[in-house]
């Protein structure tokens, strides 16, 4: 199995505060595409399984699969499977729609596994990219200069820990290239960002991170004393930040 960032523990919190955060997004793009019911289709990385049971929900046959697939509940039409989307198989030509959300960013084989998506596309088929690029997420608003300044490091570290695992926490920005560069046509990438307030779900995920790396995040560096203070700050109704940049693109494989 390839390296992941994120420790299996408190991964079931993470899922719900993606699903709240992003999922408006994502459900809004592939509407834009049109699900029909009996399409097939492939949610990769699928996490706690909204992505996958909202298009089962339209009717398509669903395969989501994740190297940890046990969060992802059952549903009618839908199917569920233990796969490493690196090393292991996906059939050629099978899928009307592949969706894949915050997955490549974590795969140092990213441009490799995308070949193999537009591979498992059919002709004609759809393929959506949803990735942050973290390179531009400033905070507007702090308590004082001392928390906007803590809310910065926090931020540089937990990128250094990226780095340290193989992510490209930047990667958003470069999905359109990269699915251009894999073969797909028609790309079209949509750019959304979000203000990120106390108890908005963006920023519940971004707290939320601060436990669930915690192990890595003093290891580069930061205290506990730290953490806590990063938690109060994410807290505090006084502050207002920019979220990283939501980038959803569309390609589709040429018929
Ligand atoms: C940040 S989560 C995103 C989950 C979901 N796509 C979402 O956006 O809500 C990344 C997911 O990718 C899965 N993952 C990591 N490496 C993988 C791999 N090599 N093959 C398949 N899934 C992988 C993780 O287990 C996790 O569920």
């Amino acid at each position: 199995m390839t390296t992941y960032v994120f420790d299996r523990a408190h991964v079931a919190e993470q899922h719900r505060c993606l699903a709240a955060a992003y999922d408006p997004v994502t459900f809004g793009r592939l509407a834009r595409i049109g699900i029909r019911p009996g399409w097939r289709c492939l949610d990769v990385g699928a996490g706690g399984g909204s992505v996958a049971h909202w298009l089962a929900a339209r009717g398509a046959k669903v395969l989501a699969t994740d190297v940890q697939p046990d969060h992802v509940p059952p549903a009618p039409r839908l199917t569920v499977l233990r796969h490493d989307v690196v090393c292991d198989p996906l059939p050629e030509a099978e899928f009307d729609l592949v969706h894949v959300r915050l997955v490549l960013r974590h795969l140092p084989e990213r441009d490799a596994v995308l070949r193999k998506l537009v591979s498992a596309l059919k002709p004609g088929g759809w393929l959506q990219v949803d990735e942050f690029d973290n390179s531009y997420s400033p905070v507007l608003l702090a308590p004082d200069r001392r928390a906007a300044e803590l809310y910065e490091t926090f931020l540089a570290v937990k990128e250094s820990v990226f780095d340290a695992f193989g992510v490209d926490g930047a990667w958003g920005r470069k999905a359109a290239g990269a699915m251009v560069g894999a073969g797909l046509v028609d790309v079209d990438p949509r750019v959304v960002v979000h203000p990120w307030r106390a108890g908005s779900p963006g920023v519940r995920l971004l707290a939320h991170t601060t436990h669930m790396l915690r192990d890595k995040l003093i290891a580069a560096g930061m205290t506990d004393e730290q953490l806590v203070a990063v938690r109060e700050v994410l807290a505090d109704s006084r502050f207002l930040a920019t979220s990283p940049v939501v980038y959803s693109v569309h390609g589709r494989r040429p018929v």
